[in-house]
C-alpha cells in the first residue's frame, strides 16, 4: 500500500519536538495523522482514547526519549508504540527500545509503506499480548434442560436419583447453574436429603402470583453445601394446595431460563400435575425398582403415557436395586416395559446411610458402586442433550 487514499490514519499519532520533522511527516501523510510536539501530549491523547498507535519521531530516539516512550506504552498496554529512528541511531538506544517493550523500531523518515508494515506486525504481537489474557465471558445456554425424575411407586429411589444426578451435574459443570426442584409438594424430602434448611419454599414463590420474577424466585432458593440451588417443597402437606399446577409449571419455565439444568423430583402419582411437568420436560428419568409391584406399576404408567402419545425418546428407563434377589431379569423387564434399560444402580447399604447423613453418595463415597452407577446415569443424560432433536418427534412408544 503506497498511496494515502487507502491508508487508514485513524488513531495514529506522530510525536516529534522538531517542527521541520513534523512538517515533512505531515506532507507524507497528507495531514491525516495527528502531529504532536511531546510525549506528554501523546499521553494526554492516549488517556483521552484518541491514540491507538504512537510513532515516536527521530528527534526522540535517545535514551530519555525511549524511556518516556516506554512509560507511554505502560500507560495503556493496548496502545502500540513504535520508534521511528534515524538510520545511524546509537546501538544502545535501539537495544533500550527493544528491551523496554516498544512494539517496533522503524527507519525514519516514515513512509506510508513502512507504517503499514510496522502496524500489521505490531498488531499481531499486540493481539497476542493484550487479547490473550481476558477470559471469554461464560455464555449461558439459551434455555436450560429440564430433567424430571419419576417412578410409578413410592420408595423406588426417585429422590436418591434426583439428588445424586443433580450433585454430579453441579460438580461436572457449574454448581451455580444447577437447581433441583422438589415437585413432591406433599411429602417432598429433597431439602432434607441435601441437608439444607430452607428459609423459603415454593409456596413463597407461588404467593407472588403474576408478579413473580426471576429476581424474587432466586431469593426463594436454598443453596446446598456443594453450591447448587434447591426449590424446596412446602413445609406441610396442606400447603400443597397453595401451588396450583399452572403456577408450578410456570416456575419451572422460569428456572429453566435461570439455570442450565433443572432437575425435578416428583411424587409417585401419575396425576395432572406430573403430566403437566412431563410435558415441559426434555428428559424423563423413569426409575424402576427391581421388584414385581414396581415393574407392574411402571408398565401401567408407561401404557398411560403411550396412550397420551408422550414421546418415548424422552424417557430413559433406569433400574434401581438391580442386584436385588427379586428373581427378575433385565431382558424380561425390558420386554414387559417395551423400552430399553439405560442404566442400573445396585442396592447398597451406603445409599440409606448417605440419606441419613444428608450427603449424596456421589460425594460421601464417590468410588462406591452406586456412585459409579449414578455417574453412568448422569452421562446418559448429558448424551441425551447432545442428540439431534430432528425427526425425533415422529418416533413413539414401542414402534
Ligand atoms: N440403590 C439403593 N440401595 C439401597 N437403598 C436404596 C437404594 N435406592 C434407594 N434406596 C433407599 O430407598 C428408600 C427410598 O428411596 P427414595 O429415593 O426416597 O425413594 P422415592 O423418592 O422414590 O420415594 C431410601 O431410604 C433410600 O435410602
Ligand atoms: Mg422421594
Amino acid at each position: 500500500m503506497s498511496n494515502t487514499s487507502e491508508f487508514d490514519a485513524e488513531g495514529i499519532v506522530f510525536v516529534d519536538p522538531d517542527e521541520e520533522v513534523r512538517r515533512q511527516t505531515k506532507a507524507v501523510f497528507e495531514g491525516r495523522v495527528q502531529l504532536l510536539e511531546s510525549i506528554a501530549d501523546a499521553e494526554d491523547s492516549v488517556i483521552a482514547g484518541d491514540a491507538d498507535v504512537v510513532f515516536i519521531g527521530p528527534s526522540l530516539a535517545t535514551a530519555e526519549g525511549v524511556a518516556e516512550a516506554a512509560a507511554l506504552s505502560e500507560l495503556d498496554p493496548a496502545v502500540i508504540v513504535v520508534l521511528a529512528a534515524p538510520v545511524d541511531v546509537a546501538g544502545d538506544v535501539l537495544r533500550a527500545a527493544i528491551r523496554s517493550g516498544l512494539n517496533d523500531v522503524v527507519e525514519a523518515p516514515l513512509t506510508i509503506a513502512a507504517v503499514t508494515e510496522a502496524l500489521s506486525a505490531a498488531e499481531r504481537t499486540q493481539r497476542r499480548r493484550v487479547e490473550a489474557p481476558p477470559p471469554e465471558p461464560r455464555k449461558p445456554m439459551a434455555e436450560g434442560r429440564l430433567i424430571t425424575v419419576m417412578a410409578a411407586k413410592g420408595g423406588s429411589g426417585k429422590t436418591v436419583f434426583a439428588s445424586n444426578v443433580a450433585t454430579l451435574l453441579a460438580r461436572w459443570g457449574d454448581p451455580d447453574r444447577v437447581v433441583i426442584a422438589d415437585a413432591d409438594l406433599q411429602f417432598g424430602d429433597v431439602a432434607l436429603v441435601l441437608q439444607v434448611d430452607p428459609k423459603h419454599t415454593v409456596v413463597n414463590a407461588a404467593k407472588e402470583g403474576e408478579k413473580l420474577d426471576a429476581q424474587f424466585l432466586e431469593t426463594v432458593l436454598a443453596t446446598t453445601a456443594s453450591g447448587m440451588r434447591v426449590l424446596a417443597a412446602p413445609l406441610e402437606p396442606a400447603f400443597a394446595d397453595e401451588v396450583p399446577t399452572v403456577t408450578y409449571t410456570r416456575i419451572l419455565g422460569m428456572l429453566r431460563e435461570m439455570f442450565d439444568y433443572v432437575i425435578v423430583d416428583t411424587a409417585p402419582s401419575l396425576d395432572e400435575r406430573l403430566l403437566a411437568i412431563l410435558d415441559k420436560s426434555d428428559t424423563v428419568l423413569f426409575v424402576v425398582d427391581m421388584d414385581l409391584p414396581s415393574v407392574k406399576n411402571a408398565k401401567l404408567a408407561l401404557e398411560t403415557l403411550r396412550i397420551l402419545n408422550y414421546p418415548a425418546n424422552k424417557i430413559k428407563l433406569v433400574l434401581n436395586r438391580s442386584n436385588s434377589k427379586a428373581r427378575l431379569d433385565v431382558d424380561e423387564i425390558e420386554r414387559s416395559l417395551r423400552l430399553p434399560i439405560s442404566a442400573s444402580v445396585p442396592s447398597d447399604g451406603l445409599v440409606p446411610a448417605s440419606i441419613n447423613e444428608g450427603i449424596p453418595i456421589v460425594e460421601s463415597h464417590p468410588k462406591s458402586k452406586p456412585a459409579k452407577a449414578f455417574e453412568d446415569v448422569t452421562r446418559i443424560l448429558l448424551e441425551a442433550r447432545q442428540q439431534p432433536q430432528e425427526g425425533q418427534k415422529k418416533r413413539r412408544f414401542g414402534r
